[in-house]
């Protein structure tokens, strides 16, 4: 018998709809809000009204695309937390509202474990997937974590962000640069013209396998203040070299930590998730530490690496697949770990 699982993604700012049938994905839907861009940063209560306004849309687009109708569907899975709650509330309650009309049932899905799970996400038969157990680095704008995953429900966090995400660091430099939010993928594109070794930035000292982003922040803000002091046209004259080296030492500090749990673990594989694995350092870095190391690399297409409603319907579908439904009183959750 065939399963078909509509997922849906509402904990930031992208509204994002999806289909899978038996493990295939069908459709994948997503409408980013261009309405923070002015204001440097997301907005929840304009994040919460533009889901509001995209779920229907972007619902009926997936189904349309993924060429079936509401009564194909045999659950609907939805992004349970964490993130922001109104926001998460437009997903939550739509999905709950569609499964109560088409009298199937609901699967929560937490969004960093449909990050970690995005690697399974097929879209033909012959597409390879990790096999367990291996280390997910998940980089995002709200998180970095190191994750020890032994199957699809059995994961363990090895280290965290004790401060600032991967993504808050790009995003937070890029905003000193004057650069449109969210800056990672400007950086990304500047790092690609400037000199890596032009500038020098804090490093943490952290013990264990915790990551720390907020000195290496402080004395990009510092040097950049310092230098404009002296010239008023630093900023322009000198971004592709900024860009570069804060884009390097970002990955030099996501790699130090990543060495160590690989040494720790003895796992065979990597992979990469979250919005920051698309940055085309981080995804070249991780090819060259998995090639020297002799263990497999796993890098998502770019287009899971972000949020989207793919990574939801898989996380559903193997949460369906063990009978993991979702009472109908349960609310969503703004914060909680793998
Ligand atoms: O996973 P994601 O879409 O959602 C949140 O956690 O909010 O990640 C968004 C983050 C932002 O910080 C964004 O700047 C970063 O991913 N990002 C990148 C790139 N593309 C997205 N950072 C560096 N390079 C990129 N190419």
């Amino acid at each position: 018998m065939s399963i078909t699982i509509l997922g849906i993604e509402s904990s930031c700012d992208d509204t994002s709809a999806a289909v899978i049938s038996d493990g295939l994905l069908k459709s994948n839907v997503i409408a980013s809000q261009k309405v923070h861009q002015e204001f440097g940063g997301v907005v929840p209560e304009l994040a919460s009204r533009a889901h509001q306004q995209n779920i229907v849309p972007v619902v009926s687009e997936a189904l349309r695309q993924a060429g079936i109708s509401p009564s194909d569907l045999d659950a609907v899975a939805f992004t349970r937390g964490p993130g922001l709650l109104g926001s998460l509330l437009v997903g939550t309650s739509f999905a709950k509202g569609m499964a109560i009309g088409l009298n199937i049932p609901t699967v929560d899905v937490n969004h960093l474990h449909g990050h970690v799970l995005s690697h399974f996400i097929k879209e033909d038969d012959s597409q390879a997937v990790p096999e367990f157990p291996f280390i997910c680095l998940l980089i995002s704008g709200g998180n970095s974590q190191i994750i020890l995953v032994r199957s699809y429900f059995d994961m363990e966090i090895l280290g965290s962000t004790i401060d600032d995400a991967a993504g808050e660091a790009f995003d937070k430099c890029a905003k000193v640069m004057g650069l449109p939010y969210p800056g990672g993928p400007h950086i990304d594109r500047l790092a690609a013209e400037g000199n890596a070794d032009a500038f020098k930035f804090a490093r943490p000292h952290i013990p264990e396998l915790d990551y720390s982003f907020s000195g290496l922040k402080t004395s990009f803000l510092y040097t950049v203040r310092d230098n404009l002091k002296a010239d008023s046209g630093f900023i322009e004259k000198r971004k592709a070299d900024l860009a570069a080296s804060l884009q390097k030492t970002i990955i030099d500090i996501l790699l130090d930590k990543l060495a160590k749990a690989v040494e720790k673990t003895g796992v065979k594989a990597v992979a990469i998730g979250g919005g920051v694995s698309a940055n085309s350092g981080v995804r070249g870095a991780i090819e060259n530490f998995c090639r020297r190391k002799g263990i497999k690399a796993w890098i998502p297409k770019r287009s899971f690496t972000t949020d989207n409603a793919a990574m939801v319907a898989i996380a559903g579908y193997f949460k369906y697949l063990e009978g993991e439904f979702c009472p109908l009183d349960l609310p969503p959750y703004s914060k909680v770990e793998v």
